[in-house]
């Protein structure tokens, strides 16, 4: 299966079996909004509870918060947002269809590196074990005219982003024909910068009504409530305000499923520091976010870095956390070193001193802030890519299993009595009441054993619970776990210990 068919496979796993569904399918949906469904709740829950605990309850001076989605619409102003959150969008005059300019130049480069890597697979091919793939790319005619034609497109677009010439970018899309994947013409309209924020109005009466905008990031919320959070909890620099809470862009570009979505949510965390520190705060954070990833357990070769080079000019320091999705390493978390830019700014805009008065320097600052920033849709994404597997059984069935990993599993176990007689259900049932405090079970006395394993296997269950006729007798039930698929008998008064070693989010806490 291509890369694109196994996220086609993706897409379906989780509409059929109850994780995230289109919004509004019964009209035709409503184009990159998602909801979540009864598993993917879940899943997402567990998520959002391993680094909510993870940021307030290991680190004594991160506190969190729960701003709300309206604001000020000076805040706006003040964050650069109004002024500067906007993404270069061109139009085709045959097709109506709408674009960024720079992700069209973007895939029209992508396009030419896989033009040259497929041309370098052949030559692997030809020489096999003699094969030197740089030698290989600096004498290759073919591979050398491709790499000019891209070192030629990538500097002029580079050199357009740098002065923000929008004009340049239509003329780099002209002179290389890139055409409208719909209509096939290079017949556009000049490009023009569009503003990503929602906005909506607030007030009973349309004239006496303020424009303000649906928050496009959970961080602006923090950066106003620091003086508040900063006195009432009389926190001591450094510390943090951590935030879970949804977020709006209006993306030209809304694709692959719910990697950009309009409506999403992000884990954000702002931390503040005395200023001069931002960097060594920087590594620590970069550091401590890296480390919470691997210990999900999705194999560290999963993730890297990526440095920005050009940086916004409020930060000074700015790293990307990147996973490899099915379509790539791409973008999962932002971690940037943000100066005392939005503090700053807020003072300015609201007239109110934002200041800390440090007790061992003896003089007030505006403090820098380090802030780590992730979308949850992004890591359920993440979670869900990489556990969706297809197995090839030993007696010749395949099975489909998603190996997410059992502490963000949305189902811990499934009680299961073998037959719906013999008063198995009325023990099962019995299990059912002894697991349900702890854990999020499931009880099914529906087909045969065999499709109930499956059904779990689908959704990710670590554990299948079978009562069968001698738990009448011996007060034992079969345990199945989902990875290896074996099977062993347990007393059913050890159940509770024995599923809470494996699930427990506290374990992956405890290794952080
Ligand atoms: N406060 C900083 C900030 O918002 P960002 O890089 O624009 O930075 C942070 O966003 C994270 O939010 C990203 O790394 C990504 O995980 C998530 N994110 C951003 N836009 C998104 C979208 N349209 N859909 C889903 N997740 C998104």
């Amino acid at each position: 299966m291509t890369q694109d068919e196994l996220f086609k496979v993706l897409v379906a796993h989780c509409k059929e079996y109850g994780f995230i569904f289109p919004s509004s399918e019964i009209y035709d949906g409503l184009a990159a909004v998602y909801d979540y469904g009864q598993m993917g709740v879940e899943l997402k829950n567990n998520i959002k509870q391993y680094w909510w605990n993870a940021m307030t309850r290991l680190n004594e001076n991160i506190v969190g918060i729960d701003s709300c989605i309206f604001m000020h619409p000076r805040i706006w102003e003040a964050s650069g947002h109004v002024g500067a959150f906007n993404d270069p969008l061109i139009d085709n005059k045959d097709s109506k269809k709408r674009y960024r300019a720079d992700v069209l130049i973007e895939d029209f480069l992508a396009k030419i590196e896989e033009k040259m890597n497929k041309e370098v697979e052949k030559g692997r091919k030809r020489f096999g074990d003699a094969f030197d793939e740089a030698q290989f790319r600096a004498t290759n005619p073919n591979v050398l005219r491709e790499q000019a034609k891209y070192d030629e497109v990538h500097n002029r677009y580079k050199k357009a982003e740098d002065a923000n010439d929008l004009a340049e970018y239509r003329q780099i899309i002209i002179d290389n024909n890139i055409v409208c994947p719909i209509s096939g013409t290079c017949n556009w309209t000049d490009v023009r910068q569009f503003n990503l924020m929602f906005s909506t109005s607030m007030g009973s009466t349309a004239e006496g009504a303020n424009t303000i905008y649906l928050r496009p990031e959970t961080a602006q919320g923090i950066f106003v409530n620091y003086l508040n959070v900063q006195k009432t909890g009389r926190m001591k620099i450094p510390f943090g305000i951590a935030q879970i809470g949804k977020a709006f862009r209006n993306e030209i570009v809304a694709r692959q499923f719910i990697f950009r979505m309009r409506e999403f949510e992000q884990m954000e965390m702002q931390f503040f520091i005395k200023p001069g520190t931002e960097l060594e705060w920087f590594k620590k954070w970069k550091e401590q976010r890296m480390k919470w990833h691997v210990n999900i357990g999705m194999g560290a070769e999963n993730y890297r870095f990526h440095d920005h080079e050009k940086l916004a000019h409020y930060a000074n320091a700015a790293t990307d956390i990147e996973f490899n999705f099915p379509f790539g390493f791409k973008e999962l978390e932002g971690i940037h070193s943000r100066t005392n830019w939005d503090l700053g700014r807020h003072q300015q805009y609201s007239g109110r001193k934002i200041e800390y008065f440090d007790p061992e320097e003896g003089a007030a600052y505006t403090p820098y802030v380090v802030e780590t920033s992730i979308g949850v849709d992004r890591m359920v994404l993440a979670v869900l890519s990489h556990s969706l597997k297809e197995e090839q059984l030993e007696n010749g069935e395949t099975r489909v299993v998603l190996s997410i990993p059992a502490p963000l599993a949305p189902v811990k176990a499934a009680v299961l009595p073998l037959v719906k007689k013999d008063g198995l259900p009325e023990l099962a049932q019995e299990v059912m009441d002894e697991l349900k405090f702890d854990f999020n079970c499931q009880y099914e006395e529906k087909d045969s054993i065999g499709k109930r394993y499956r059904r779990q296997d689908a959704i990710g269950t670590p554990f299948c619970i079978t009562v069968d006729h001698q738990s009448l007798e011996d007060h034992c039930v079969t345990v199945r776990e989902r990875d290896t698929m074996s099977q062993e008998r347990v007393p059913i008064a050890e159940l509770r210990a024995l599923i809470d070693k494996r699930v427990n989010l506290n374990n992956l806490l405890r290794n952080l």
